[in-house]
């Protein structure tokens, strides 16, 4: 046999083993996000080392190079343009297929990738990851059809590396993340109070200051000190500008764009601190190693030397990135000081403004002239609607979606990152078993629910809405671990909420994807939280019976949900929870979410103590406020407490300096303590009482005091719940008068809001 004829059968050979199509696949195909389209077949085809790669341009050439770097045992010399009838992968531009979207054909013999762009390369290849088994060293595809394509432009994910610093690194993994899960923008939030972190030339203060401060991270993010500008800084750090550079060209090979984020005219406390002269005051500040609030020092839009040092720095920032859009910020800024300023006071006269809203539209206004004339899109958060919005600006709707809804609805386009169902630095699960977040919660099928198009809107509005994003806000964010832990697996319902057209999005089938995403996320060795699977509890108070109803839930759909009593243990055999528990008396419920016997997530704990003001009739004076109304006037006694998240409908709250809850026992009865339940998270607002009075009565007219407890103000920078006991002398009685005074004003400025669960009478 010569050595031709030889080599052509060991190639027939190889090339029918590899379209054996009775190869076995290892495992049920789920990709995320959603296809628009996808039909799978019976059958595989496995991509060797002689697979043939076929292009025929230069562009295509890059796709095959990239598919070629993401699995192993593969070479660059596989690419070809020659063309082959089987065990071939080809690389095809098709003018007719969206931007971001790609055409998969895999067949037993072949696989085609077609795209009109870099990009729909890209997301094929991503796919193609997700489609091939996990820890198999073959790599065998399915065969299947897959036609796909983006719903909106913008999907984005934002880092803050202000409020604490992330390595280059850290940030270059984050970009390979976001392109397995087809997200395309990334949000460096790259300025704030607690540190400029990039380095300007022109500028260098501004991180030689400016991107240090005081190492307070033994510290509550809320209770660290101020910092005198003397004090040195130690902790923080800085992008250099070839830093930057690397980020950004890391990013768009992989069809991610970089959107800076440079905050004006608030959150800028680091900038300040490095260059007073553009504040109104010019008082030297230190860099806030913690919570700051209300935000006083911003910059000065009476001086022109500010807007020469803004646009200064912008020159340098869009020489480094070549984003469309520059964020601007311009959230959060409390104007005290443009009213004592007499540059701004100048401006305002010679501009005609009416008010330091006013002025801050000129500010943004003026921004955006700029780099419009430099052929950028202005984006800022949505106060930048307030006081009139810039001409050519986009909107980026923090508070909720109103802010996007008013901005589109005046033509201008918008981006959807509404708080309550997308910053990732609230909540995912009970409070009490999560590490420290900023409170809130925002579960994973709430990420999931989310609509950027909101119902209301017009055709012509939703034609503005350019997509999402999630943000990672950094207080509470300390390290990499704590920063994974936030972002996934939430980053997975963003992707196929923004990208998987609306009719193909169901909660139920993303769910069973849940458990081959957590596998690909441990071999891929991320932190991600677990906390969809765990049990959350509810209670109602059925008033005919007299009995506390229990309900457990889970975010999953029809998942196992199993629980116990006081010492029974928990585990596979314990009873399946399938309705409302009933219960008359104290009893600690243990529960967990449970498959193939084995508990999933963590055991939830639910005390419930029973006392003698459950279900009982309760008055107040003043009605609680509507935005806390728990579950309305039984709130405080069905036994369920409130938890560190003060949304979760367990709590009564008041703005009022004086607050009267009676409670009708309904009979005569014993009684000698009531306990009440607050919670404290002063950066949100909330304040212990200062003072309790409880008074009985045994006819509802004439009260006698008897007892009281001063509990004066102390510094807490974490979100805490306390019960504060008033005993006294064993008495009966009928009525209970609760009078619970609240702080008003706090030390620290703003309003103060008491919030209470449970008035617990024993
Ligand atoms: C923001 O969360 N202040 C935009
Ligand atoms: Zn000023």
């Amino acid at each position: 046999m010569n050595a031709v004829l030889k080599l052509s059968l060991l190639l027939l050979i190889i090339t029918l083993w590899a379209c054996d199509n009775k190869t076995e696949l290892p495992q049920e195909i789920t990709v995320i996000p959603e296809p628009a389209e996808m039909t799978i077949r019976n059958g595989s085809f496995q991509l060797v080392s002689n697979t043939k790669i076929i292009t025929s341009d230069e562009i295509e050439k890059q796709a095959a190079l990239l598919l070629l770097s993401s699995f192993n045992g593969l070479s660059d010399d596989q690419v070809t343009n020659d063309t082959t009838k089987h065990n071939f992968v080809r690389f095809e531009i098709e003018k007719d297929i969206a931007d971001e979207g790609y055409e998969l054909e895999i067949t037993p013999e072949m696989m085609s990738i077609k795209a009109s762009k870099p990009s729909g390369f890209i997301y094929a290849i991503q796919t193609i990851r997700q489609l091939l088994p996990i820890e198999s060293k073959e790599l065998i595809l399915p065969t299947l059809t897959i036609k796909d394509e983006p719903q909106y432009p913008w999907r984005g994910f934002m880092l803050d590396v202000s409020r604490h610093f992330f390595e280059k690194e850290y940030v270059l993994k984050t970009i390979d993340r976001m392109t397995y899960f087809k997200l395309n923008t990334l949000h460096l939030h790259l300025i704030d109070d607690q540190g400029w972190r990039i380095e300007i030339k022109k500028y260098p203060k501004l991180t030689e200051i400016g991107a240090f401060r005081v190492d307070q991270e033994d510290k509550p993010w809320d209770a660290r000190l101020v910092n005198e500008p003397s004090e040195k800084g130690t902790y923080g750090g800085f992008y250099t500008q070839e830093d930057i550079k690397e980020i950004v060209q890391y990013a768009s090979e992989r069809g991610i764009t970089v959107m800076p984020e440079i905050e004006m005219p608030a959150h800028v406390t680091s900038a300040i601190a490095a260059y007073p002269e553009f504040s109104c005051q010019e008082i030297p500040v230190g860099v806030p190693s913690g919570g700051l609030w209300p935000i006083t020092d911003i910059y000065c839009p009476g001086k022109e030397s500010t807007f020469q040092f803004l646009e200064d720095v912008l020159n340098e920032v869009m020489e480094l990135f070549p984003s469309k859009y520059i964020h601007v910020g311009g959230d959060e800024a409390t104007k005290t000081n443009w009213e004592k300023c007499k540059d701004c006071q100048k401006r305002m006269a010679i501009e005609g403004l009416d008010d330091t809203a006013e002025l801050q539209s000129y500010f943004i206004k003026r921004m955006e002239r700029f780099l419009s004339s430099k052929g950028r899109i202005l984006i800022g958060w949505d106060e930048i609607l307030e006081g009139g919005l810039a001409p050519g600006a986009t909107v980026m709707s923090w508070r909720g979606t109103k802010g996007g809804w008013e901005a589109s609805e005046q033509g201008h386009d918008v981006v959807m990152t509404p708080g309550d169902y997308l910053y990732f630095n609230q909540y995912q699960g009970e409070p009490d078993y999560e590490p420290l977040a900023f409170g809130g919660y925002v579960p994973l099928s709430r990420v999931y629910s989310f609509e950027p198009m909101v119902d209301s809107m017009s055709a012509e509005q939703k034609k503005h809405v350019l997509g999402a994003q999630a943000n990672l806000w950094s207080e509470f964010i300390v390290d990499e671990q704590i920063s994974e832990y936030m972002i996934f697996p939430r980053i997975a319902a963003l992707s196929e909420m923004v990208w998987t057209p609306k009719d193909k999005k169901s909660w139920d089938n993303f769910s069973k994807k849940i458990d081959p995403l957590f596998e690909r996320l441990d071999h891929m060795g991320i932190n991600y939280s677990k906390s969809v699977f765990a049990v959350t509890a509810s209670s109602k108070y059925d008033t005919t019976s007299k009995e506390l109803l229990v309900t457990l839930k889970n975010e999953i759909p029809s998942s196992e949900i199993r629980y116990s009593f006081n010492d029974e243990p928990l585990n596979a055999s314990s009873l399946k929870y399938t309705s409302p528990i009933s219960l008359k008396e104290t009893t600690l419920i243990k529960t967990a979410v449970f498959k193939d016997n084995v508990a999933l997530g963590d055991t939830l704990y639910k005390n419930l103590i029973f006392h003698k003001a459950f279900g009982k009739k309760m008055s107040y004076k003043p009605k609680y406020n509507k935005s806390y109304a728990g579950i309305g006037d039984l709130t405080l006694g069905n036994i369920i407490r409130g938890s560190k998240n003060f949304h979760d409908g367990q709590w009564l709250a008041w703005l009022d300096d004086e607050v009267e809850i009676i409670i009708d026992l309904e009979e005569k009865t014993e009684i000698s303590a009531v306990r009440i339940g607050a919670m404290e998270t002063q950066a949100a607002g909330i304040f212990y009482p200062i003072n309790m009075i409880v008074s009985l009565s045994e006819d509802g007219s004439i009260y006698k005091k008897a007892g009281e407890l001063k509990r004066p103000f102390k510094e807490n920078g974490f979100p805490t719940i306390e019960d504060f006991e008033i005993s006294f002398e064993r008495q009966n009685t009928r009525y209970v008068k609760v009078m619970i005074q609240n702080i008003g004003s706090p030390p620290k400025g703003g309003g103060a809001f008491i919030f209470i669960d449970e008035i617990m009478v024993e």
